[in-house]
């Protein structure tokens, strides 16, 4: 399990406004940190930074075990991606390369057809097997077939944004959850979600070994998830004074392919039965998470964050001492 580590962080906007003064919290392996604030604090900013979107203007960011990344337009997009775009783009680095390289063979053998271009688009293929393409489309499958009722062979190509709000959340969700990213930083991630929809988000979180970041406004998830809190205030009455982050004390007690992927041959059919029956496959996006280490339920930790105004230690901005 990963941890983030969260270090001196300041941000300013663009427009000159100091957004984030020396925020200073650690996630800790197994954690589920809640970042939780009003509107406009820079939540959104914050988790981008860690998630090495955004540059911080002064300290810094570490973090172990791969991060898995949802970012807060989830749910809303509206441009012409397809579903195999979207969860390519919540995929490693590696599979997104890799799934560029087999656009850009496409394209070449669809324009020219020669030799070359046949031999670019061979040696994209073979590099697809090579970062676990195929192994990446059969947990694409089991998220389609969970999120959408349908499978990936037959959802790949669809539009996101035919897709609903919830729908999209769902789909990457379920990605993440059972991609191999060790840390999870997920921005409202039960916005959109229905009733049954935040349940299911709540169970999966708290069954979860992965370490969790997450900003959300919803008292009940905050209740049932959070380990920890950490609370983005602005530091001060004055709107342009940066916000501050303050966490509480130690919380809950504890710290396209666009072809069918070619069945039989690749072991296409028996990596998906390993995912439908939830064994590990070996070299498997869903098989590196496993872990074998209990946490205690969450539950102890619901009272203090139902309470509106939780048990909060504050830092020195100054001294930047950590928050305990
Ligand atoms: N490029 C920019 N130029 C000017 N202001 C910006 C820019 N990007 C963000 N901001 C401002 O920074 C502040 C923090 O934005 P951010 O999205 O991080 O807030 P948030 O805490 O996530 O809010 P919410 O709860 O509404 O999602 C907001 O006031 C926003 O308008
Ligand atoms: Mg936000």
């Amino acid at each position: 399990m990963g941890h983030v580590d969260v270090q001196q962080v300041e941000f300013t906007l663009p427009d000159g406004r100091p957004l984030l003064g020396q925020i200073t919290f650690r996630v800790g392996e197994g954690a589920r940190t809640a970042l939780i604030g009003p509107n406009g604090t820079g939540k959104t900013t914050l988790l981008r930074i860690v998630s090495g979107d955004l540059k911080a203007h002064a300290g810094a960011v570490t973090h172990t075990g791969g991060l898995g990344v949802m970012c807060q337009f989830i749910g809303q997009v509206h441009d012409d991606s397809t579903v195999r775009d979207l969860l390519v783009s919540v995929a490693p680095r590696k599979i997104g390369e890799a799934a560029a390289a087999i656009d850009v063979g496409e394209r070449a053998v669809i324009a020219i057809d020669d030799e070359r271009a046949q031999m670019t688009y061979a040696q994209a293929l073979a590099d697809w097997t090579d970062v676990g393409g195929y192994q990446y489309e059969v947990l694409w499958d089991v998220c389609t077939t969970a999120a959408l009722g349908v499978p990936y062979e037959r959802a790949q190509l669809r539009g996101v944004s035919s897709l609903s709000g919830g729908e999209q959340k769902r789909l990457v969700l379920e990605a993440l959850l059972r991609g191999p990213e060790e840390v999870l930083v997920l921005d409202e991630p039960d916005n959109y979600l229905d009733v049954p929809g935040k349940r299911w988000l709540e169970d999966r979180l708290v069954a979860s070994t992965k370490t969790v970041l997450f900003v959300s406004h919803d008292r009940e998830l905050l209740s049932r998830v959070a380990t920890r809190v950490v609370t983005a205030t602005p530091s001060s009455a004055a709107s342009h004074s940066p916000a501050c982050m303050t966490s509480p004390h130690q919380g809950a007690g504890r710290d396209r392919r666009r072809r069918s992927p070619p069945r039989g041959a690749t072991g296409w059919d028996r990596e998906k039965r390993r995912h439908m029956t939830g064994r590990p496959a070996k070299s498997c996006p869903t098989g590196s998470t496993g872990s074998s280490e209990r946490r205690s339920p969450a539950s102890s930790s619901a009272s203090r964050i139902k309470c509106s105004t939780p048990t909060i230690t504050h830092f020195n901005r100054s001294s930047g001492r950590r928050p305990r």
